[in-house]
């Protein structure tokens, strides 16, 4: 399967390929990079290929996955943003990671409204979920701004997570209101 790219004003959402294997074990093995994560512990060159070999495979199985997430200006690498399906709930889950420099420049949530977008638009699902860790400041805030409300908590992961979501109504309704002003 072709698998789309999207742009952001800074950021091209593009498929994985095998080179990032490189690229994005550094950026995984960075320090408290996954904190908030089942596995805190950076993964081995290994684990990383394997997955950047999954997430090709499951635009072809799913028909979604994550994105490589670049920067248009020079086409660094900077880490991952998309939507995952997670067979045991049969939801479809927004996910996302950026190397540690780039935090705190609004780069994360620029991301996830596009790949929420696509979701709805493109993939037509009826409600995207998002989890973080309860401690998970930045991620929660990244889910606020792209629309989506707390829910409650839940385990997922065999962790206690925050559960956020946006159904394709609100989605809409916020369309709607912005487009209005
Ligand atoms: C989560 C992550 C992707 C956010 O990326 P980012 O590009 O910095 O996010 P944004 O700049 O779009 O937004 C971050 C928001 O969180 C806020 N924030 C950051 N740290 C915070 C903290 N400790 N407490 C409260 N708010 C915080 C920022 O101020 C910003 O909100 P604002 O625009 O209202 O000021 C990034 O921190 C990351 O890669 N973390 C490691 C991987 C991870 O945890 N992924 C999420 C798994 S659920």
């Amino acid at each position: 399967m072709q698998i789309p790219t999207l742009e952001t004003p800074r950021l091209r959402l593009r498929g994985f390929r095998p080179a990032d294997a490189a690229p994005l074990h550094r950026i995984l093995t960075q320090e408290g990079m996954l904190r908030y994560f089942p596995s805190p512990a950076g993964p081995s060159r290994e684990r990383v290929e394997a997955f950047v070999r999954n997430q090709i495979d499951q635009w072809g199985t799913v028909g979604y996955a994550w994105w490589a997430v670049e920067l248009k200006t020079t086409g660094a690498l900077l880490g991952w943003n998309g939507l995952q399906y997670l067979p045991e709930t049969r939801e479809t889950e927004i996910g996302y990671l950026l190397d540690h420099p780039w935090w705190g420049q609004g780069l994360a949530t620029e991301a996830t409204r596009v790949s929420v977008r696509y979701g709805f638009e493109d993939l037509g699902r009826q409600e995207i979920i998002g989890l973080a860790h309860p401690e998970n400041l930045a991620s929660r805030r990244v889910m606020e701004k792209a629309g989506m409300r707390f829910r409650c908590q839940a385990e997922y992961f065999g962790m206690d997570m925050a559960k956020y979501s946006l159904d394709v109504r609100a989605h809409e309704a916020r369309d709607r209101s912005r487009t209005a002003m």
